[in-house]
């Protein structure tokens, strides 16, 4: 199988002993605690499922600033997103070793992480929007993972960290939720030699569905993992829960048994296009796949990005051998009405725009709205069901 990036073998930050990490856990009580940011909270999953393997914790300043600047760490470390603990006030472990990182994503605030302290640093506004311009590409306050990034605060606190749990992704997404190291076991117990991952924040429609398919076929892969994410998105993005029965829906009635694994993984969306690309490409590589999809505007939002940004990046910013994983690169994906199937739209030549069967966004929402399914050359009907039961739903609540 494929070698996690950075590392031979996978080293996940979760505490797999359960006396050590009950005896964390005790520790953790009278130890000063710090109420983490979601960012931060969803890198301590990512981190402790293996996927941000072979980092030890949060990144410290100079760290951080070289991964967006050149994608390198200081140590020379191929990294493409900082990994940072940043909050605004550290009062309550200012002189501490030791600290408690408490989930702001459950009831209580349990303590997610139990962190020894190498730095409490000052980042400057001027660092901060540096490392958001390199890293989204805009500095425009409406994109969402700008206005995230540059609100968590100036305080950057690094060092390595042990995690106890995986936050609210294992309760609330049982079925789903897995660890990198969970996913490597999956696909050597299935036996699959040839993998390809495809990443996901919606749920599926004809267009992700037949790329699965495309890239499976082209490839000659044994299995697709489906990935999704189980995090925070921003408002108007489609809940978790509601993807996840699309999607399971989607693959019982149209794929062959045993060809696709649906999983999920606890990070929150950053809308980073090309440089959140990189990390999906470096974190699947992590659960063990050799190759991951990125079509058009992966990761993006808005006009923030070209339209295949994603994929040259790759060319670009990732030299050879800097990652094992290659990426399957397909382009704008869409239903012809003269072939009858869905198509990549380069490969069709002949085709004029009106042959291809397109809908925007505002459109087929408007439609689901209105309990109207779109056409099957769109959306499959079972999904579209489940997505029209819940937009009624949600426009009665408003
Ligand atoms: S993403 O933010 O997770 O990338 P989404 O779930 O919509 O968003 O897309 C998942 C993957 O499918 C990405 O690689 C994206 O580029 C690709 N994709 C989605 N729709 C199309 C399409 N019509 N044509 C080509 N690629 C597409």
């Amino acid at each position: 199988m494929i070698k996690p990036h950075g590392s031979d073998q996978l080293k996940p930050l979760f505490v797999d002993d359960a006396s050590r990490r009950a005896a964390l856990a005790k520790e953790a009580e009278s130890l000063p605690s710090l109420l983490l940011n979601s960012a931060a909270a969803a890198n301590a999953v990512m981190l402790g499922a293996g996927y941000f393997n072979p980092l030890t914790g949060y990144m410290n300043l100079a760290d951080a600033l070289s991964v967006a600047d050149k994608l390198h760490t200081t140590a020379g470390l191929f990294w493409p997103v900082p990994i940072v603990n940043i909050a605004k006030d550290v009062s309550a472990i200012k002189g501490a070793k030791r600290i408690a990182l408490r989930d702001p994503n459950v009831e209580g605030h349990p303590v997610l992480a139990v962190m020894t302290v190498d730095a409490i640093e000052t980042v400057t506004d001027e660092q901060l929007r540096s490392m958001a311009a390199q890293i989204f590409g805009t500095l425009d306050e409406n994109h969402p993972g700008v206005g995230t990034f540059l609100g968590l605060g100036n305080q950057v606190i690094s060092g390595p960290i042990e995690v106890l749990n995986y936050s609210y992704f294992q309760s609330e997404f049982p079925e789903t939720f897995r660890t990198a190291v969970e996913i490597r076991n999956e696909i050597a117990r299935r036996g699959w030699k040839k993998v390809v991952a495809f990443q996901t924040r919606n749920p599926m429609h004809r267009a992700h569905e037949e790329l699965c398919r495309m890239a499976q076929e082209r490839l000659g892969a044994d299995g697709i993992v489906i990935h999704m994410l189980l995090g925070k998105l921003k408002k108007g993005d489609i809940p978790a829960s509601v993807r996840d029965a699309c999607i399971r829906k989607m693959v019982e009635v149209y794929f062959p048994p045993n060809t696709v694994m649906i999983t999920g993984y606890g990070f929150d969306m950053l809308y980073a296009g090309p440089r959140e690309a990189v990390l999906h490409a470096v974190f699947r590589q992590n659960m063990g796949c050799d190759y991951l999809i990125v079509g058009r505007d992966h990761a993006g939002v808005g006009d923030y990005y070209g339209a295949f940004d994603a994929q040259t990046i790759f060319d670009e910013k990732v030299p050879a051998g800097a990652l094992k994983i290659e990426i399957f690169r397909a382009d704008n994906t869409a239903y012809s009405k003269k072939l009858n199937r869905v198509v990549m739209m380069r490969e069709a030549e002949d085709h004029t725009k009106d042959d291809f069967v397109t809908l925007s966004g505002t459109k087929v929402r408007e439609m689901l709205g209105n309990g109207i399914a779109p056409p099957p050359e769109f959306s499959r009907p079972e999904v579209a069901k489940i997505l029209m039961e819940y937009y009624q739903i949600e426009d009665a609540k408003s």
